[in-house]
């Protein structure tokens, strides 16, 4: 099969280096139908990638590829909770945290195949009756005031799933039932500014971490333990915490109740359980209903990716129209733009999804690659990346595809100021795939009658080549159940790749040296302490680090 898809990749690379394989611009002339055709649909939600360099043939010859690598029965496996993961030896079956209990799923564990959306639907039970109880006053702190806020505690999916969600479905709201802030870095500044103004008798602190045993998480929830306990005693702490995680005997040992922690499985990914009891934070700042929509709406691309024909079928076309960018283009980044300032951490978000799943260069078969694999994600709400990076991106001489993200109505009141940004994200896209000519800016420069001079030294810095691709992502609002489509769009797109590159996108073996190396330097950091063997440099800088410590 390998040598399969080094061929589709090899077709994908030759249609590119076709002296016209790089232009968009003459396929819209060549085709007036290539807005339909290069575009797909579920229900109001519209993916169009017609501002690509793909034609009928490089579709083709992508639909190829993933004939070439079975995404097919990939897709049918993952659905069945098959072992996609190996290196893990286990499945991958977040959808059933977002389908109906009698949705049958069924996913592998420790050799035991069993009932996962029955068994997330348990939970889910317990997590709304701990929600209700919260919101209604009727669980509350130590000294029996109501919880008006959640303390996150969590890092990597155990925070930013949560974070870009409550976000997206709290800001500029005035009817939510609690306030959210979010602790990730194990840096004390950010626990200082995480507590800064909160009431301890009023806080509810939610540590969020599958494995329980996470650093930052720990030692934050070490803090936030000691933060609850000196403002209302050591006998509180019970009652301000709880825990959502895999690990129920480290939840245990940490102190927190059993019936304020929730479990999941290890068929759920960190960076995939924001739907599981580590949306929990999600439910109290945003409300039970809306963190049930945004499970229907992810559901519903799950469903849409199991059922629909792969060329209707949205996650997989997003998926093959950035393999063209990678594989064929040989993009090394993507960009997405959301023009919508609630969807500000979405980026963040992605970046862990589409980065720590596929960065990777090993394939399931133990070899090299042999092509490339996951770009580099980075964004930011447009229309604030326009006056900053997205000069790169129109005139820098790397191409950067990008996705622009929009939802056609807002939840405010000011349809002048939705419109423009509206504006702003079509012009961008547009923009970006035209460009400007020299010639026609030096015709414009001449009529306004700038002398020639003038007009040779300005002109070629005003060129900008067009033929940059963008994906649009539309629809109609930004509600729960829009958001949960969203991200699970992003997650299925994310799996499909990894099927089209071979690789395991459910583990992230990668992030361990850097975790191992740390908890040996910690204890070489401590003042008196014995310097360990390194390099010379992270030796002189330890050493350094020790010299400017004010610490005895
Ligand atoms: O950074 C690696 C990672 O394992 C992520 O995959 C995960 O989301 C994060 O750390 C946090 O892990 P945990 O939820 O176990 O605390």
């Amino acid at each position: 099969m390998t040598d399969a898809r080094a061929a589709a990749f090899a077709r994908l690379r030759q249609l590119a280096d076709r002296p016209d394989g790089r232009r968009i611009a003459p396929l819209f002339a060549a085709d007036p139908h290539r807005a339909t055709r290069f575009a797909a649909t579920l229900d109001d939600l519209t993916l169009d990638f017609s501002k690509s360099s793909i034609d009928d043939t490089a579709r083709d010859a992508l639909f190829a590829l993933a004939e070439a690598v079975g995404l097919d029965d990939f897709r049918q496996r993952l659905f069945a909770g098959a072992m996609v993961n190996p290196t893990e030896h286990r499945a991958a079956m977040h959808m059933a945290l977002r389908a109906p209990a009698d949705a049958g799923l069924r996913a592998t564990l420790g050799g035991q195949d069993e009932d996962a959306s029955a068994i997330a639907a348990a939970e889910r039970i317990r997590m709304h009756a701990f929600v209700d109880a919260v919101h209604r006053g009727a669980r509350t702190g130590a000294t029996g005031a109501r919880f008006t806020h959640v303390l996150a505690i969590g890092i990597g999916g155990s925070d930013l799933g949560p974070l870009v969600a409550t976000e997206a479905l709290t800001l500029g709201r005035s009817d939510t039932p609690m306030q959210t802030r979010f602790l990730s870095n194990v840096d004390g500044h950010a626990f200082l500014h995480a507590t800064e103004g909160l009431d301890p008798a009023r806080t509810l602190v939610l540590v969020a971490s599958k494995t329980f045993t996470t650093l930052e998480t720990l030692s934050n929830a070490d803090a936030a333990r000691a933060w609850i306990a000196e403002a209302l005693g050591e006998a509180a702490v019970p009652l301000h915490f709880a825990a959502l995680s895999t690990n129920l005997p480290a939840v245990a040992a940490f102190g927190i109740l059993p019936g304020n922690t929730f479990g999941f499985r290890d068929w759920v990914g960190g960076r995939y359980s924001l739907w599981s009891p580590v949306g929990l934070t999600i439910a109290l700042a945003a409300g039970w209903d809306r963190f049930q929509a945004m499970l229907d709406g992810a559901w519903s691309m799950d469903r849409h990716f199991r059922d629909a024909p792969l060329r209707e079928n949205l996650p997989v076309l997003l998926a093959l129209v950035g393999i063209w960018h990678v594989n064929a283009l040989g993009c090394a980044t993507h960009c997405v733009l959301a023009y919508d300032d609630r969807l500000r951490r979405l980026p963040a978000h992605l970046q862990q999804v589409e980065m720590e799943s596929n960065g990777k260069r090993t394939t399931l078969a133990g070899t090299d690659t042999g092509w490339d694999t996951c770009p580099m994600l980075f964004g930011e709400p447009g229309t604030n990346a326009q006056h900053s990076f997205i000069q790169l991106v129109h005139q820098g001489t790397r191409t950067v595809p990008v996705d622009f993200i929009l939802a056609a109505n807002p939840d405010h009141d000011r349809p002048d100021a939705h419109r423009a940004l509206a504006a702003n994200a079509f012009a961008q896209a547009e923009a970006l795939m035209i460009g400007k000519s020299e010639a026609a800016i030096r015709a414009e420069m001449a009529a306004r009658g700038m002398p020639p001079a003038a007009i040779d030294a300005i002109a070629p810095h005003r060129v900008a080549p067009g033929d940059r691709p963008s994906n649009t992502i539309l629809f109609d609002r930004l509600d729960a159940f829009a958001l949960g489509r969203l991200i699970a769009l992003y997650e299925h797109k994310v799996a499909v790749q990894g099927c089209l590159w071979g690789i395991d996108s459910f583990d992230q073996w990668g992030v361990e040296l850097g975790k191992v190396l740390a908890g040996g330097i910690l204890p070489e950091l401590a003042p008196g302490a014995a310097t360990g063997t390194h390099d010379s440099s992270t030796a002189a800088l330890i050493a350094r680090f020790r010299a400017l410590r004010h610490e005895t």
